[in-house]
C-alpha cells in the first residue's frame, strides 16, 4: 500500500484529519487511507450502477510485503491491560509493527484510542464492523501477523482458545491464524488454580502455544496476593522476540514427546485419620515437571499430597497411596520418557482401620505391615507400552553411589539419579539437590545446585537422549 505524506496538508485539513482519526481510534495516515477507500468504494460503486458486470470485476488489492516483523496483539479484560500499552512500545522498540485488537472486556480497562496512538496503526475491536470486514477483515489480520500475543490473556479468553471458539473477533483471529502464539496470562490466583484453567492451560500447550508468566505478587483485589500477575512487559517483548526469531521453537527440544513424571510422597493409611508418609515436598519432581513443560513436551505428572503450586502447563493426576499412583501410572502410559521422582512408601498397613483405632489402656495396638507395588521396576519390567528411556531416583543416607548402581540393575531403569538423603543435607524438603546420574555409562557427580538447575540439566538430557544421542 501506497505510503502517506500528511505534511502536504494545510493546517486546518490537519486538525480535521486528526480529530476525525482520534474518534475512530485511528492514526492519522490511517484515517486518510479509509478516506481514500471510502472515496474509491463509492466511485466503484457509481460505476457499478452504470456498467453491471463490473460488479463481478475481482478485487485485485495486492498484500503489502511486510518489510518488518508484525505483531497482533490481542488485550484481553483485566486491569493488567494498562500494561499491554507498555509492551506495545517495547514491542515496537525491538523494531515491531504492532497491530491491535482489543476485546470489548479490554475497552473497559484501556481505549482503543490509546492503543492506537501508542502503535500508530489502526485498531480492532469488532468481529462484525462494517469497514473492518469490508477493509481488513478477520481472516486477513489473522494471516498478516508473523507473531501474535495476547496480553493479558484472561481465565475466560484462555478458555475460549483452548475449546476453539469464535464468537468475538479476538477468538476468530485466534482460531485462524497459523502464526505462533505467545500468552502472558494474568488474573486472580483462584482462578488460576481453578481445576479448569488447568485443564485449558494443559491444552494450550498440547496446542502449541507459549506461555510466558503468570508471576507472583500482589492482585489488585485488596489484600490478595499468589501466582496470576501478568509476566512483565519486558518479559512478554522478550519471549516474542525469541519467538519471532525462532528461538523458543529452538529452546522446544521435548515438542512432542510425552513425559510421565512422579512427584512427592505418597500416605498409606493406618485408620482414616492417621497414616504413613515421608519427608518428601515433592519440589524435584514437580520441578522437572515444570522444566519438561517448558521444553514444549506434553507433561502427565502423577503426584502423591504435596502442599507445592501445580506446575504450570502440566496434567496433574492426584493420589494418596502407591497403589492408587501405580494405577495412575500405568493408566498415562504410552510415553516416551517416565521419570520417578516420588518418594513412594515401600509398606502400607495390611488391614487398615475402617474406624479410628481408639486408645486401649495398655495395650498398643500392633500393625501389620504389606509390601506396595514398585512402580518403577513395574514400568521399566514392562513388555509393551515400556518408555524409551526410564528414570529412577535413588534416595540414599549410606553407600549411595553403590546402592544406587544396585537399584538401577534391580528395578531394570536406564538411569538413576542418587541423592544423599541423610537429615544433614537438608536435601529432602529443601530447595537444594545434589545428585550423581547413573546409567550403564558409569557415574557423573553433578554439581550441587537448586532442584529447578538440576531440573533443567535432566531435561536436557532426556531430550539428547530422545533424539537418538547417547545418554
Ligand atoms: N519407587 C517406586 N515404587 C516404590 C518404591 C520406589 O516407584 N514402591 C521408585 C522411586 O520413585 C525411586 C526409586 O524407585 O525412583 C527408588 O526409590 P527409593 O526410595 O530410593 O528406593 P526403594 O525402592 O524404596 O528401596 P530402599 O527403600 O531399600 O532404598
Amino acid at each position: 500500500m501506497a505510503s502517506i505524506t500528511i505534511r502536504g496538508l494545510d493546517d486546518e485539513l490537519k486538525q480535521r484529519l486528526r480529530l476525525r482519526a482520534a474518534r475512530n481510534g485511528r492514526s492519522m495516515e490511517d484515517e486518510a487511507r479509509t478516506i481514500l477507500r471510502d472515496m474509491a468504494a463509492d466511485q466503484l460503486l457509481a460505476g457499478m450502477r452504470s456498467d453491471p458486470r463490473r460488479m463481478h470485476a475481482p478485487r485485485t488489492e495486492p498484500s503489502p510485503e511486510p518489510t518488518t516483523r508484525r505483531v497482533l496483539l490481542i488485550i484481553g479484560g483485566g486491569i493488567a491491560a494498562y500494561k499491554s500499552l507498555d509492551l506495545i512500545r517495547r514491542l515496537k522498540e525491538r523494531g515491531a509493527t504492532v497491530r491491535c485488537v482489543l476485546t470489548a472486556a479490554a475497552q473497559k480497562f484501556v481505549t482503543p484510542l490509546a492503543a492506537g496512538a501508542l502503535s500508530g496503526e489502526r485498531v480492532f475491536t469488532d468481529l462484525f464492523d462494517h469497514t473492518s470486514e469490508l477493509d481488513v477483515g478477520h481472516i486477513r489480520l489473522a494471516r498478516d501477523t508473523d507473531l501474535v500475543v495476547v496480553a493479558p490473556a484472561t481465565a475466560d479468553l484462555m478458555a475460549k482458545m483452548a475449546s476453539g471458539h469464535a464468537d468475538d473477533l479476538a477468538s476468530a483471529v485466534l482460531l485462524a491464524t497459523g502464526a505462533p502464539v505467545l500468552i502472558a496470562p494474568a488474573m486472580n490466583p483462584h482462578m488460576w488454580g481453578h481445576v479448569a484453567t488447568r485443564r485449558n492451560l494443559v491444552q494450550l500447550t498440547a496446542d502449541r502455544v507459549t506461555v510466558v508468566g503468570p508471576g507472583v505478587g500482589e492482585m489488585a483485589e485488596h489484600g490478595e496476593a499468589g501466582i496470576g500477575r501478568m509476566a512483565e512487559p519486558i518479559e512478554i517483548a522478550d519471549a516474542a522476540e525469541a519467538l519471532l526469531k525462532g528461538d523458543l521453537r529452538a529452546n522446544q527440544p521435548l515438542a512432542g514427546k510425552r513425559l510421565l513424571i512422579t512427584s512427592g510422597p505418597t500416605h498409606e493409611p493406618i485408620d482414616p485419620v492417621r497414616y504413613i508418609a515421608n519427608r518428601s515436598s515433592g519440589k524435584q519432581g514437580h520441578a522437572i515437571a515444570a522444566a519438561a513443560a517448558t521444553a514444549g513436551a506434553q507433561v502427565t505428572l502423577v503426584c502423591g499430597p504435596v502442599n507445592i503450586p501445580d506446575p504450570p502447563g502440566v496434567k496433574i493426576v492426584r493420589v494418596e497411596t502407591a497403589r492408587e499412583m501405580l494405577k495412575a501410572v500405568e493408566a498415562a502410559l504410552p510415553a516416551d520418557c517416565a521419570v520417578f521422582a516420588a518418594a513412594v512408601a515401600d509398606w502400607r498397613v495390611a488391614e487398615a482401620g475402617r474406624q479410628k483405632i481408639k486408645k486401649e489402656k495398655g495395650a498398643t495396638p500392633a500393625l501389620t505391615l504389606a509390601e506396595n507395588p514398585d512402580i518403577l521396576a513395574t514400568v521399566a519390567h514392562r513388555k509393551a507400552k515400556r518408555p524409551r528411556l526410564v528414570i529412577g531416583f535413588a534416595a540414599e543416607t549410606e553407600n549411595v553411589i553403590a546402592n544406587a548402581q544396585a537399584k538401577l540393575k534391580r528395578k531394570g531403569c536406564d538411569w538413576i539419579l542418587a541423592n544423599n538423603v541423610s537429615t544433614q543435607t537438608g536435601i529432602m524438603g529443601g530447595d537444594y539437590n545434589n545428585v550423581s546420574l547413573i546409567s550403564s555409562n558409569g557415574v557423573e557427580a553433578w554439581p550441587p545446585q537448586s532442584k529447578d538447575a538440576v531440573a533443567a540439566a535432566l531435561v536436557e538430557r532426556i531430550a539428547a537422549a530422545l533424539a537418538g544421542e547417547a545418554p
